[in-house]
């Protein structure tokens, strides 16, 4: 069969699942071809070996089904950054870009010099931050899938960034002294919510926190004083915005920011 025709089969068969079936048949055969779009583009009328066309077909039919395309390409995009990612870790979400925004114009204001990032996953916030930034960065994950995930993009971008395992602050102990910033995209999810079919194949751990989804902060900042004087950024969900006030007021000043959807988004925690 010829490209073009089996191109135009994958888009047949994710048309009724994909809002741009075009794009994600290019995708699925980008990854049983290992060619660019830009190759598959120029060579539509090769023949493909039987194998990789039943292949191609396989995996789209998986797609329609509602398995996510990150995974099937093995591939994500985050702040202009190519990652891996696979089944097992999370998929990085546009709106963490601005939370990667708001440390590095910190990091630019205050002079920091040492950050963590907690729950890395994919390392997307991390290596972002390590490029953008003089900083040495400290990532953790409780996931050995999520820090072997890291590990790869680390060494494909060279960034300087530290794998440390662990659950909250645990792994940072021995050096939190010399952390002056930390981030965060925890999970946030409360477990009672309805989550598209796709979002649930990403791993549980990386989305839920309990009943009202604070199980993550309340964990974090049970013991404040390890936290003296640090400014900690975190992702959230919009509807945590005054439950998060009243968990964290007497811990220090606290800023909410929105996100490019106009939601609240993020917070920002100056301890005392
Ligand atoms: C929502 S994902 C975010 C991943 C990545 N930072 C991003 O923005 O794409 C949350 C991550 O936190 C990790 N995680 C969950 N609970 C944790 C804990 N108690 N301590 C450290 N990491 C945790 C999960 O394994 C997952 O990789």
């Amino acid at each position: 069969m010829k490209l073009r025709e089996l191109y135009t089969i994958l888009k047949d068969v994710l048309k009724e699942a994909s809002e741009s079936p075009g794009s994600e048949a290019l995708s699925v055969l980008t990854k049983v071809t290992s060619q660019t779009r830009e190759r598959l583009l120029m060579n539509f009328e090769e023949e493909v070996p039987e194998e990789v066309c039943q292949l191609a077909i396989s995996l789209a039919k998986k797609r329609a089904g509602g398995y996510p395309l990150q995974y099937i390409t093995e591939r994500c995009y985050f702040y202009g950054l190519e990652l891996h990612v696979r089944e097992g870790v999370f998929v990085p979400r546009i709106e963490t870009e601005m939370l990667v925004e708001l440390a590095l114009k910190l990091i630019e204001e205050k002079g920091f010099k040492m950050v963590a990032d907690v729950g890395t996953g994919t390392g997307c916030i991390a290596i972002a931050i390590a490029l953008e930034s003089e900083c040495e960065v400290l990532a953790t994950d409780i996931s050995e899938r999520a820090l072997e995930v890291a590990r790869c993009n680390v060494e494909r971008y060279r960034a300087r960034v530290r794998l440390l395992k662990g659950a909250y602050l645990s792994p940072l102990l021995p050096v939190l002294n010399d952390v002056q910033l930390i981030v965060s995209n925890p999970p946030y999810v409360p477990t009672s919510a309805e989550l598209p079919f796709d979002v649930l194949k990403e791993p549980y751990e990386a989305l839920f926190a309990g009943e009202d989804g604070l199980d993550f902060y309340r964990n974090f900042f049970s013991d404040p004083s390890l936290l003296a004087r640090k400014t900690i950024i975190m992702e959230m969900s919009p509807e945590q915005e005054e439950p998060l006030r009243t968990l964290l007021k007497d811990l220090g000043t606290i800023t909410f920011f929105k996100d490019q959807f106009n939601r609240t988004r993020f917070f920002r925690l100056d301890v005392a």
